[in-house]
């Protein structure tokens, strides 16, 4: 992979330089660790990685921002993601409003973004729908502060789930209209999804994507959910009724889902889960899923325990990571100021 070259991005040029981020608003569930962060994870060995708690994101929907619960999910949600993978001598972990950075950019973009782009992307139109005049002006604004936290860091690429697709596209649109208007100043960035669970299904409702907003518990397995938990939830997952084990998303949307699950998780395809559990009924399928999702989780949930012991490390940690970050969203901001014309404080 090589990176489109800005004049003045720091470090090597030939590096792939990676961003993400994922909301504190709930317990980290497996549609986000087999979307997006267990990619997160591997692209620590092959490029320089950035990743956010994108706390100012998880208010911009009032029925899921409580303030007595944001810190401590922004702190759970940094340690789970320590516990999955993210290093933080290989990568920059930090909370998004500690680096003033991204609010400030988001202006500047808010001046770029049209109406028009933003009212199309799908995942307004759906939380939206129907209640137009009362949702919040941050949550039609959203996919504009999800730029500024991709273009701050000169990212080439974007590790996530397939629901975010449309924002990271919307983003490499901001960038280049940017850069067309006001000069070369950030890099173009392109979504990048996983081969297999891309789009994790909600067991009960296996055409609805897994969601934190979802509105029955068994449907949505929790990265640290208890084994039996698991496993239960996997037995009463929604199938259908012709007992034959294969994909077919149309047709087939909660057996697919499962094998898509197993293949995400012994690192294998789909062919590969049909080839060996093909001969077999729906409950063998179910009970080999849990058992390969549970042991997939064993050292996560293992290692979330020992951190979580050590909230204080925690924090020196997404502190350090701060700094790190904002030495690099400092001048990115500075140039685009420049780019825009602004005179520069004395
Ligand atoms: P969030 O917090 O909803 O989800 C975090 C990541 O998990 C992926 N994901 C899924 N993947 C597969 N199947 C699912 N059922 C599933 N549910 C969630 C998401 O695609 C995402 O990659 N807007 C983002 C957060 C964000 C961001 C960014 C991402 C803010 N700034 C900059 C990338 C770059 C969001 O709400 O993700």
């Amino acid at each position: 992979m090589t990176a489109d070259p800005v004049a003045g991005r720091p470090g090597p040029a030939d590096r792939t330089r990676v961003f993400s981020g994922m909301q504190p608003s709930g317990a980290v569930h497996l549609g986000n660790l087999l979307g997006a962060l267990r990619s997160w994870v591997v692209l620590q060995d092959e490029a320089d990685c950035t990743y956010a708690v994108v706390d100012l994101h998880a208010i911009t929907a009032p029925d899921e921002h409580d303030p007595a619960a944001l810190a401590p999910r922004t702190l759970d949600l940094a340690t789970t993601l320590l516990a999955a993978g993210i290093d933080p001598d290989r990568s920059v972990l930090f909370v998004q409003s500690h680096v003033r950075e991204h609010a400030e950019l988001a202006w500047l973009l808010n001046c770029v973004a049209t109406f028009g782009e933003l009212g199309r992307m799908p995942q307004f139109r759906d939380k939206s729908a129907g209640r137009d005049a009362s949702v919040s002006v941050g949550l039609f604004d959203y996919p504009v502060l999800q730029t500024a936290d991709i273009i701050l860091y000169h990212a080439d690429r974007v590790p996530v789930g397939e629901d975010q697709r449309h924002h990271i596209e919307l983003a490499r649109d901001i960038a280049q209209r940017f850069n067309h208007r006001f000069g070369p100043t950030f890099t173009l960035p392109r979504a990048m999804l996983p081969p297999v669970a891309a789009r994790v299904m909600d067991l009960q409702e296996p055409t609805r994507k897994m969601s934190k907003s979802t509105t029955s518990e068994r449907g949505i397995v929790h990265v640290l959910d208890a084994p039996d938990a698991i496993a239960a939830k996997f037995r009463s997952a929604v199938t259908d009724s012709d007992g034959e084990v294969r994909a077919d998303r149309e047709a087939k949307p909660g057996v697919t889902n499962l094998l898509e699950i197993l293949a995400a998780v012994t690192g294998g395809t789909v062919e590969h889960a049909v080839a060996a559990h093909g001969g077999g009924g729906y409950g063998a399928l179910k009970a080999a899923v849990a058992e390969a999702v549970v042991e997939h989780l064993r050292p996560v949930r293992a290692r979330h325990a020992e951190l979580a012991a050590d909230p204080a490390e925690v924090g020196r940690v997404l502190a350090a990571g701060a700094e790190r970050a904002r030495a690099v969203a400092a001048p990115t901001l500075a140039r685009a100021r420049d780019a825009m014309g602004f005179l520069a404080p004395a």
